[in-house]
């Protein structure tokens, strides 16, 4: 294919600069371990793990073996009223990893569809209790809950809103957690705990018995990685059990490994009543989700409804895919042989100390870390996102895929990468982003007083 001569047309890119993509086409064509290979065959490291979901690197082929094999012995059935082996146990493997009592999983294939099944959760959870008037959601200011209505509702991004109408009416936000006082800092600020206060507020102004669920990325992941303060989760945390609000961590980046433990939950000390999870399960190679909710979510849904009636009317049909559970079973033994999880906590302080390196460029306003995950923003330019989108190009053009958002740029690698990656992941950023000239000064002068 000579992707020059209009043969890219028809197909509508997601999240895509179209038109401007389709003059001048990054395309991959294929993938091992820690590198792309575009269609000239220049190798591309990969600095953000796809979209953040290849963790034990790309083109396992023990991934692609129990694919083909499951595909090969059953391709689907209806998960409806009927099931297939995988399914329980890809359940039982997961349940083994959250925290708590979240133990209960409902499949799904994307993290879009993991949070609005989170809303449905919530809202029968309550009604069944007899309290159906707790419809409102409290979400947060730069919250990324992925692209379906109820997402869309939740989100904190004024680009992924504005051109959508009101949405899900009753969602309420709490303030972002980036503090000009925490640019630069390493792992969990020290200022910001009192921002939680505004879940406290909104329950002051809108009556605790109206709210259903809070959600939260334990680590908000697409807008350029903001970590959460010290004691912010946790008093979240507080406020939702004094006042009978579910707690919601959206974990679809931050699951499997990404902060050195299985979830955000686990690194952060806190335990949610549901984790929406997806990317990572499968490694990217089948889309994949789920939703773990906790003993007393679960068996008030299931208890609340007569023998033999379904309990809970919602599922889609390839909730639980049989080749998805093949990925999902044959990625969670590869992070289990290989100790990923563990291996990501052990190389952190390498990978951190190394992005953090960087702050001495003077494009460079802020970076935030933890675990095997950065953000770094670049000072804007010619509008919000121009330079970002440009700087996107420069890299991939100098051989490094990494996620941008507008001007932040998210460096997240697979968690199998060895210390010279992100030695090569840093230089080239170094490379490229040197050529910026800084344009806030105020900001550079506001860190180094
Ligand atoms: C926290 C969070 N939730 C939900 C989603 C949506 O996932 P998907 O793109 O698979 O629908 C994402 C995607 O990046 C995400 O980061």
């Amino acid at each position: 294919m000579n992707p020059t001569t209009g043969t890219l047309e028809n197909y509508w890119m997601p999240f895509t600069a179209n038109r401007d993509f389709k003059a001048d086409p990054r395309l991959f064509v294929q993938a091992e371990g820690m590198y792309y290979r575009n269609r000239e065959g220049k190798k591309v490291l990969d600095g953000s793990s796809g979209l953040f979901c290849c963790a034990a690197g790309h083109g396992r082929p023990e991934i692609a073996e129990a694919v083909g094999k499951q595909l090969r012995q059953l391709d689907y059935c209806a998960p409806f009223q009927s099931a297939h082996p995988l399914g329980f146990e890809l359940a039982r493997r997961v349940a083994a990893l959250t925290p708590g009592d979240l133990d209960y999983i409902f499949f799904g294939n994307s993290g879009s569809e993991a949070v609005d099944t989170a809303i449905k959760i919530a809202l029968a959870y309550h009604r069944v209790r007899g309290e159906g008037q707790r419809m409102r959601f409290v979400s947060r200011e730069r919250a990324y809950h992925g692209v379906n209505i109820g997402g869309t509702s939740l989100s904190g991004l004024v680009k992924n809103r504005e051109a959508f109408g009101a949405g899900l009416t009753g969602v309420v936000h709490m303030r972002h957690t980036w503090l000009p006082e925490n640019r630069f800092s390493k792992g969990q600020p020290d200022s910001g705990a009192e921002l939680a206060e505004d879940l406290q507020r909104i329950v002051g102004l809108y009556g605790a018995d109206t709210i259903a669920a809070c959600f939260v990325e334990p680590i908000a992941g697409s807008t350029g990685i903001l970590v959460p303060p010290k004691g912010y989760l946790e008093r979240l945390r507080e406020i939702c059990n004094a006042h009978g609000i579910l707690l919601v961590f959206d974990e679809v980046i931050c699951g499997f490994g990404r902060t050195g433990k299985a979830f955000g939950a686990q690194s952060f000390g806190v335990t949610p009543d549901v984790i929406t999870m997806a990317k990572a399960l499968t490694n990217g190679a089948q889309p994949m989700a789920a939703v773990a909710v906790s003993k007393k979510i679960h068996d008030t849904i299931i208890n609340a409804a007569p023998e033999h009636a379904i309990e809970l009317f919602h599922g889609y049909t390839y909730s639980g895919h049989p080749a998805a559970c093949a990925a999902g079973l044959a990625t969670l033994d590869i992070y289990e042989k290989e100790k990923l999880f563990d291996r990501a906590a052990e190389m952190s302080p390498y990978f951190l100390e190394s992005v953090f390196a960087l702050s001495d460029l003077p494009a460079i306003t802020d970076i935030r870390g933890y675990g095997m995950i950065a953000g770094f923003d670049v000072a804007p330019a010619g509008g919000p996102g121009v330079r970002g989108y440009e700087v996107q190009k420069r890299l991939f053009a100098a051989g490094l895929h990494i996620k941008m958002t507008g001007d932040s740029g998210i460096v997240a690698p697979p968690l199998v990468a060895e210390k010279s990656h992100i030695d090569e992941i840093c230089g080239i950023l170094r490379d490229v982003l040197k050529a910026y000239p800084a344009q806030a000064t105020e900001i550079r002068k506001a860190r180094s007083s």
